[in-house]
């Protein structure tokens, strides 16, 4: 049997040993897949000879076939548009008969269609999934008011970013167009270790560093890397969901320890589960309450790590963004067993869609942690990651960076002294030490939830603190980006949200 591709056509099957004549395999082949839709009204079909060529038949069961199909008005030909299937087939015809329905077909049909018991046993998704779902979330409607990790996208050097890309793309060089390293573009991995060690106080060799799909990847592969099914993890209670979905679709066993004024309280990570295998964890700016974890925490972290050979997660996420106080340093820069997995990301710096973050892991785990990447998606595109070096190399991240830390300052200001003017005491601002978010509380027993809901009726995000919580939270609360929102629509974003509460 001789299978082909006719261009956009579905692979077409001939078989030369049937007693059928090929002219016949062919119009029946077009007429099925018109019925079934998988050939659209109007949509062209390849001319007699391009098919036959392709088909490596001679032309005339190619014509005999078109011949009989223009016949009975599935085919109809256009000046200078050759042949096309008919516009004019009745949508009822193309319904697909009982049994012969394509796995397209057939998925569209049960979609719209009641599922039955059975139908509902077959699309079964796996418990990691299943655990993972959520209801809709309110708040993740992409570019209205305080839609949290949303940098100022407007403020951002476009200009500069798409010469540096032109510069790589225009003339590509063999290395940029072939497959790339799974650790990372080097000189991307070499400007990340000095840009770490000068501002974060990470200790680590452009060799421990791996450029990865933005911070998500880098979690899902601290999961993967670290833990086998059922191990134990600390995390935040509470904290990143994003965090929480990259562990559970690892098969870890999460354990929430509560965060106070000082970030995770170790102490009751030890009693709740003083075998986990790792945890969770962002010290410097915590995911979603703000605080900064302690010098003593971040002490008695380690030393429960080094004495039960615990991996600890830092997800360093915007602490680029330290808009008040003194800079601190990251835990990894404070670890001397090699424990820390240092997560980031230039998503909240350049703009969530680039897709580019990296992990710093121990020297040792390297090799692992580059094979699960291969195993999973290879490697991040090299054209960004060659125009990401340059941005970093010739200052422009640097630069960003200072003018975007003054720019969130002004917005904090605004949305603190509105919320402050217009919403004390029903909104009470906790955590506004640092990034592009605020947290702000409610007051007892009122819902989240449903405030969010009524505020993304008005076109505003506002994420509820409770979608952090693995557990009910005794207060509930919303939390507020003010990165990508300026001053007029933080304005008229507190007016409406003062409007819902
Ligand atoms: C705490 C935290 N970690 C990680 C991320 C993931 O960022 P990305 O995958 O875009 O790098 C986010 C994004 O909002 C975040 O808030």
């Amino acid at each position: 049997m001789k299978r082909v591709s006719a261009g956009f056509l579905p692979p077409i099957a001939l078989d030369s040993g049937r007693k059928v004549p090929i002219y016949r395999q062919l119009y029946e082949w077009f007429r099925r897949a018109i019925l079934a839709g998988q050939l659209r009204p109007g949509q062209r079909v390849p001319s007699t000879r391009s098919l036959a060529a392709e088909l490596g038949v001679s032309r005339i069961p190619v014509s005999s076939a078109y011949e009989q199909l223009h016949a009975e008005g599935y085919f109809e030909t256009f000046v200078g548009a050759g042949t096309c299937v008919a516009r004019s087939i009745p949508d009822d015809a193309l319904k697909p008969a009982a049994g012969k329905m394509t796995g397209k077909t057939a998925g569209k049909i049960l979609r719209s269609s009641r599922q039955s018991p059975d139908s509902k046993a077959m699309r079964k998704v796996s418990r990691r999934v299943a655990l993972m779902q959520m209801p809709a979330q309110t708040w993740s409607n992409q570019l209205v008011a305080f839609r949290v990790s949303l940098p100022a996208l407007e403020h951002f050097p476009t200009r500069v970013w798409s010469h540096l890309v032109n510069r790589h793309s225009r003339r590509p060089t063999r290395q940029l167009m072939a497959y790339g390293d799974a650790k990372g573009y080097r000189p991307l991995r070499e400007a990340i270790a000095e840009y770490l060690g000068a501002v974060r106080a990470v200790r680590c060799e452009p060799s421990q560093v791996l450029v990865t799909t933005g911070s998500q990847q880098g979690l899902q592969l601290s999961a993967q890397v670290l833990l086998d099914a059922n191990e134990g993890v600390w995390i935040e209670e509470p904290g990143y969901p994003g965090a929480r979905q990259a562990l559970t679709m690892a098969g870890a066993k999460l354990v929430p320890v509560p965060v106070d004024h000082e970030g995770l309280n170790v102490a009751e990570g030890i009693r709740r589960a003083p075998g986990a295998h790792a945890v969770y964890i962002t010290p410097s700016h915590q995911y979603p309450l703000g605080v900064t974890m302690s010098a003593t925490r971040r002490m008695l972290l380690l030393q429960w790590a080094m004495r039960s050979g615990a991996w600890i997660i830092e997800d360093d996420y915007d602490s680029e963004y330290r808009l008040g106080g003194r800079p601190i340093a990251s835990l990894q820069g404070l670890d001397t067993d090699a424990r820390v997995i240092y997560v980031g990301t230039f998503s909240k710096v350049m703009f969530p869609a680039l897709r580019l973050g990296y992990v710093v892991v121990p020297g040792d785990l390297a090799e692992a942690f580059s094979t699960a990447r291969d195993a999973a998606d290879q490697f991040s595109s090299t054209l960004y990651q060659a125009a990401m070096t340059d941005f970093i190399r010739e200052g422009h991240f640097a630069r960003h960076i200072r003018k975007m830390r003054m720019l969130y300052l002004q917005r904090r200001a605004a949305l603190v002294e509105a919320i402050h003017k217009r919403m004390e005491p029903k909104l009470e601002v906790i955590g506004a030490e640092a990034g592009m978010h605020l947290t702000a509380l409610l007051p007892p027993g009122v819902s989240d939830v449903a405030i969010s809901r009524r505020a993304a009726e008005m076109g505003i995000s506002a994420m509820p603190l409770s979608s952090c919580y693995a557990n009910p939270p005794r207060r509930g609360g919303l939390i507020l980006g003010y990165g990508g929102t300026d001053a007029r629509q933080i304005q008229d974003g507190i007016r409406k949200l003062a409007m819902c509460i």
